[in-house]
């Protein structure tokens, strides 16, 4: 098939050069000249692990490029949306500007489409309602339908993930009938492999779908943050939380992932995916429902002063000492230092 990508950051560059691993023709797109630039010439703008190779590959077999041009996506019959939406300026809710400038710019790509059946799918991170409200624009152009396929990547495991995900989730604006049988017809071919692979695929509503990435990663963020609040009363009674968690990690309900204490978790996407799920939720008047989550930031936020309080404690003070910080990402296999 012939698929675009707009918007090739850390998501979308992997989603591209995996797309053309599975065989597809595949279209890069991205306003950032640079980003392009290198990622035509074989460059990974980034540290992922394995994504150089699949990207030289893909350039290498002709079936993957790289553009600035809206207009050279005029051939894709899907295109994926991987553009970011960071936290506002103004206030804990997500910024949703990235992604309706991208759609802007595609409404004429996709008119040029003459009713050809065509496929827009999100792939970035959005608060409950966003696809239904994007797709009232989108939907209007004859032949186009919008299906919103969260990401659940991790950096460091981006191709691995992307290649062989524990699941694929498609939202639809009603998912059934003739209209999503089309739409979802349409996005199993371009991930044949992975479902002849045995992938489960789940079908549901846009808010459904938009709803299990938020909560996921609400979950992930809620371990990590609790095990560090069980760090600090370790610390008040004099326990250890290394034991702690390894302990309780043997526990299968519980499980150990995400259970390491530590100066907590940061990136591009948990702290500001949290803070968008609660905006989220008092904008549809149930702030009290994800209250919760409030204390998991706060949790977080309070690690990172303590790490440097335990750092000033070991060493007598932290003023006029020379200090390295081995690993500066928020993770291994990553050089993301967004909010790290
Ligand atoms: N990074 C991850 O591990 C990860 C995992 C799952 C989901 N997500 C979600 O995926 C989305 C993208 O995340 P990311 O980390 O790849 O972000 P990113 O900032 O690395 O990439 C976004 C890209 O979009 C480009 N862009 C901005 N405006 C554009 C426009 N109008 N047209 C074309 N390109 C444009 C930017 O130049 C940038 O290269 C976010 O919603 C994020 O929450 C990310």
């Amino acid at each position: 098939m012939v698929i675009s990508v707009i918007g090739v950051g850390y998501l979308g560059a992997v989603h591209a050069a995996a797309m053309a691993e599975l065989g597809h023709e595949v279209i890069g797109l991205d306003i950032d000249a640079d980003r392009i630039a290198a990622l035509q010439a074989g460059r990974a703008p980034f540290h992922e692990p394995g994504f150089e190779e699949i990207l030289r590959r893909g350039l290498r077999s002709g079936r993957l490029r790289f553009t600035t041009d809206y207009a050279e996506l005029e051939p894709a019959e899907v295109h994926f949306l991987g553009l970011g939406t960071p936290q506002r300026k103004d206030g804990f809710g997500a910024d949703l500007s990235h992604l309706e400038s991208a759609l802007d710019s595609l409404r004429e790509v996709l008119a040029a489409r003459g009713g050809a059946p065509t496929l827009v799918v999100g792939k970035s991170t959005v608060p409950a309602g966003t696809a239904r409200r994007l797709s009232d624009q989108v939907e209007q152009i004859e032949g186009v339908q919008l299906l919103w396929n969260p990401e659940f990547l991790r950096e460091g495991f981006a191709v691995q993930d992307t290649l062989e995900p524990d699941r694929l989730v498609y939202g639809l604006r009603e998912p059934e009938g003739s209209q999503a049988e089309a739409a979802i017809a349409m996005l199993d071919a371009v991930y044949a492999a992975l479902l002849a692979a045995g992938v489960p695929r789940l079908v549901m509503g846009y808010e459904t779908a938009e709803l299990v990435k938020a909560s996921a990663n609400a979950f992930l963020a809620t371990k990590i943050s609790f095990i560090n609040a069980i760090a600090e009363m370790c610390e008040a009674v004099g326990g250890d939380v290394a034991d702690v968690a390894r302990a309780i990690g043997m526990d299968d309900r519980i499980g150990a992932k995400f259970l390491r204490a530590g100066v907590g978790f940061g990136g591009g996407c948990l702290p500001k995916d949290i803070r968008a799920f609660i905006a989220s939720a008092e904008e549809h008047g149930v702030g009290e429902a994800l209250g919760f989550l409030r204390e998991v930031d706060l949790i977080n936020e309070r690690r990172r002063a303590r790490t440097v309080e335990l750092a000033g404690e070991m060493l007598g003070g932290v003023e006029g000492r020379r200090i390295t910080v081995l690993g500066a990402a928020f993770k291994p296999d990553s050089d993301d230092v967004r909010d790290s």
